[in-house]
């Protein structure tokens, strides 16, 4: 009888440890236990403010005239209200980040820690009031296994930009781990690309649609516009966020306004007509309320 009692017992501790095993990785549990696991989409505090912005290789300061260029930007020295700066990877969220700071004087924030850019001296993982604007690839309310909770957005920001360029920034980054190389022209044709390719317009969609719908106070940039003239719309960017133009900055700007971030021609992506299709089908769903916010339309420049 006692006999049978161990074996019994034996194997029910053996079941039930291996159940905790299993819905411990299937679930992905471990990554709130072990945070370096997580790549990429993590939220890790940092020491904040940092002691010294350009936490791992300092940015060079070039200086014209009397003006040391980058600025170093600021925390808020009164909290501010949270804003969401979001858009679909490979939008220039980086780029536009650096024209607020410059533009501004203050730091923007972000709900990831991007080790790059944190080397570039952005502040990741910070995403309360004592920035002027918070990082976010996120569709608008999300919730899932990193965001166990919605930030609480009073405005946002939405940066769009013509959604075939926008994809192929993101298979860019994607597919080399970097904000500015570039995957080789041999490697577009691959199905993982293509496939990629589709889940992102998917993902696009949906993400547009999420913050167009949108109910508080929402600016709409549009990235083509702000190549044509950043200053005009960091302008409206400044004014939207109600806050003063940093002289200084903006002067650094008319030295440098491209930063750290742009990735140089170096291939000629291949998306198949699938692909395309795709595209122009989820862009249509989209347009209507684009046009809305006076985003002209790509329609003529996707294929
Ligand atoms: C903002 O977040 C950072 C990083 O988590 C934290 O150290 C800082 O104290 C927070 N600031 C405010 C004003 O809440
Ligand atoms: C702008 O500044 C960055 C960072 O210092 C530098 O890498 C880049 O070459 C500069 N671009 C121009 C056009 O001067
Ligand atoms: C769109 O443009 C028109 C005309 O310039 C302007 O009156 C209107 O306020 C703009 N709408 C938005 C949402 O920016």
């Amino acid at each position: 009888m006692a006999k049978y009692s161990v074996k019994h017992i034996a194997i029910a501790l053996n079941v039930v440890l291996f159940s905790i095993l299993s819905l411990f990785l299937a679930t992905r549990i471990y990554l709130y236990f072990f945070p370096e696991l997580r790549s990429g989409i993590d939220c890790i505090p940092i020491s904040y403010p940092p002691t010294h912005p350009y936490i791992t290789s300092p940015i060079p300061t070039v200086h014209y005239g009397n003006l040391g260029c980058p600025i170093t930007p600021k925390i808020l020295p009164k909290p501010g209200p949270k804003v969401a700066l979001a858009s679909f990877p490979g939008s220039g969220n980086s780029w536009v980040r650096y024209l607020m700071e410059q533009g501004s004087g203050y730091y923007t924030g972000s709900v990831y820690i991007d080790r790059k850019l944190q080397s570039y001296g952005n502040l990741e993982s910070v995403f309360n009031s004592s920035v002027i604007a918070i990082k976010t690839h996120e569709s608008h309310g999300i919730i899932n296994k990193y965001f166990t909770k919605a930030i609480d957005y009073k405005k946002c920001i939405l940066i769009v930009r013509n959604p075939k360029q926008t994809l192929i920034a993101e298979i860019n980054r994607f597919f080399t781990n970097d904000h500015t190389k570039s995957v080789q022209t041999s490697k577009w044709k691959s199905d993982n690309i293509q496939q990629k390719l589709l889940e992102l317009a998917y993902g696009w969609k949906s993400f547009m649609l999420s913050w167009l719908d949108y109910s508080n106070p929402l600016l709409v940039v549009q990235y083509e516009k702000l190549m044509e003239n950043y200053q005009l719309e960091l302008h409206r960017i400044l004014r939207f966020l109600e806050l003063d133009i940093n002289e200084e900055g903006m002067q650094c700007l008319e030295h440098n306004n491209s930063g750290y971030f742009k990735r140089f021609k170096q291939s000629e992506p291949y998306l198949s007509p699938e692909v395309l299709l795709l595209i122009q089908h989820v862009y249509s769903e989209v347009e209507p309320l684009l046009t809305r916010h006076n985003v002209t339309h790509y329609s003529g420049i996707i294929n």
